[in-house]
């Protein structure tokens, strides 16, 4: 395997940018071929045995690029296919969920999480698990919520109306007064100035992502895989496909990425 070649990276929709950007910082000469699942987004109320039939579909596609490792820059695909995926395919994997519950094992002090999710991620239960696993001492506040994606999707970032809903959503697990709240959904990371706004300055905001892009790159050294090359421009280094909407993709990718993310291919689901 050539160490230039890219990372694999994929969500069911924009959401994955959010780990994506974390990779472009960490690891500014990795390259990365990204896919947003857009078609059939969003993944956070289907079944196990969708998610693992999406994912088994993506990676392979993604393979076929010529990727050197993937990271599911999804929760639900993370919790529901991330076991599946690392059998059936001999290249390393990696997911957000077991990097965020480290994370905020470690900086509870109270002991009380609150864990925003979907609906999948949350009923799998694999967050609690090992957030457990490091400290068994710790209760998690889990709550569903499963407007914030399309909202995010639709790029209401900053409206008054995905206020309101995070309002409701986190009302119960600002009652159990968490003192650490994990954006247990790749999307969220872009509401979090509105997560600070109605949970206040003292709780900490743990976002995956940030564990998720050092421990690929821990992996990358210890494997031998890490990309020694100068950085390019963005359009040598990224590239995005999707499986439907793709002028959409663009426009809000370019808000998150801050730079011009170029052509979005369009893959048919069908084909893969
Ligand atoms: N962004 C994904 C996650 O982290 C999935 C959102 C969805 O498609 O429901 O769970």
């Amino acid at each position: 395997m050539n160490n230039d070649a890219p990372i694999g990276v994929f969500d069911s929709g924009i959401g994955g940018l959010t780990v994506a950007r974390e990779i472009m910082r960490q690891i500014p000469n990795e390259r990365i071929v990204y896919f947003g699942d857009t078609i059939r987004l969003p993944y956070g109320s289907k079944s196990k045995d969708n998610i693992i039939m999406c994912s088994r579909q993506i990676i392979s596609f993604l393979q076929s690029q010529g990727v050197k490792a993937v990271v599911i820059a999804c929760n639900t695909a993370s919790a529901l296919a991330l076991e599946e995926m690392k059998q059936e395919f001999d290249m390393p994997i990696i997911g957000v969920v077991q990097p965020g519950a480290k994370m905020a094992a470690e900086t509870t002090i109270n002991g009380k999480i609150g864990l925003i999710a979907t609906d999948s991620t949350i009923k799998s239960g694999v967050y609690e698990r090992y957030i457990k696993g490091y400290r068994p001492d710790v209760t998690v506040y889990g709550k569903a919520c499963p407007l914030l994606v399309p909202l995010v999707e639709e790029g209401m970032i900053h409206d008054t109306v995905t206020y309101e809903m995070v309002n409701r959503y986190l009302a119960d697990l600002k009652d159990e007064k968490v003192d650490t709240l994990i954006m247990g959904c790749t999307h969220y990371p872009l509401l979090r100035s509105t997560f600070r706004q109605v949970m206040g300055e003292e709780v900490n905001l743990v976002n995956p992502a940030y564990e998720t892009a050092l421990e690929l790159k821990n992996l990358l050294e210890q494997e031998n895989l890490a990309n020694i090359k100068e950085v390019d421009e963005p359009s040598i280094m990224y590239r995005f496909y999707v499986s439907d909407a793709a002028e959409k993709f663009k426009k809000l990718a370019q808000t998150i990425l801050e730079f011009d993310v170029g052509m979005i291919k369009k893959i048919n689901v069908d084909e893969l």
